[in-house]
């Protein structure tokens, strides 16, 4: 199967089968792919938080667009982004970069410097805002990967990030929820979106050559 072949399989699936649970080896398989995502300066500034208790589910549902979704599906994958950046997070991460390459420490001085004095001058929010930007690569790779799996996924943003913060406990973790990632199989007697055509607007259109 071709990356193309596993993108046209794919859809944001409206409706699970509970009783169908996701491999321990294959979410692993989604979560590594996760981990794989560039990130800017390869700060990795987001965690993603797995959910399967049904009981924390149902808590996390209160104010999501689709309650019945996030219920059924196997795990829900939380992606969350630092709230902000520091000097002290900006080091620990390059100091784990030079020990795994056997380098010294502080061999990438000069530009940590420069990354904390950039990020230095910026507010929380501002901080946030590219922080939660970082996590939609890797939300893209574990769709595809989940794709290739035969796994179904649905993004959402449509969802409580208040709530989700609050029961998960992620302030004290110094992080707050970007989206989501519903995993499972989908139960195509109710998944009205199981047999529709893809819509895409035409490459022609999408493509602008210069
Ligand atoms: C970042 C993001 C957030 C989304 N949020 C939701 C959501 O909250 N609820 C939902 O049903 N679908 C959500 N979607 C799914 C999109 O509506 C869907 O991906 C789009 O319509 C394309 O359809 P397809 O994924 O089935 O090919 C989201 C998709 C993305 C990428």
């Amino acid at each position: 199967m071709s990356l193309i072949e596993d993108l046209n399989w794919r859809h944001a699936v409206k409706a699970y089968d509970p009783a169908k649970k996701v491999s321990e080896e294959d979410l692993n398989k989604i979560l590594e792919s996760a981990r794989l995502a560039p990130t800017s300066s390869g700060l990795q500034p987001f965690r993603v938080i797995v959910v399967e208790n049904q009981e924390l589910k149902e808590k996390m549902v209160q104010g999501a667009l689709n309650p019945e979704v996030m219920r059924d599906s196997s795990h829900v994958l939380v992606f969350a982004a630092w709230d902000s950046y520091s000097d002290e997070k900006i080091d620990k991460v390059y100091d784990h970069h030079t020990d795994v390459r056997d380098l010294p420490r502080g061999r990438f001085s000069s530009y940590t410097d420069k990354i904390k004095e950039m990020y230095g001058a910026q507010t929380p929010e501002e901080h946030f805002a590219h922080t939660a930007r970082q996590t939609y690569i890797a939300l893209g790779l574990a769709m595809a990967q989940a794709a290739e799996l035969r796994v179904d996924t649905t993004p959402a943003e449509g969802f409580s990030n208040e709530v989700v913060d609050e029961i998960l406990g992620l302030g004290k973790l110094g992080l707050k929820s970007v989206s989501l990632l519903y995993i499972g199989y989908r139960d195509e007697n109710n998944d009205w979106l199981s047999h529709m055509k893809k819509v895409r607007i035409p490459m022609e259109e999408f493509i602008i050559k210069m």
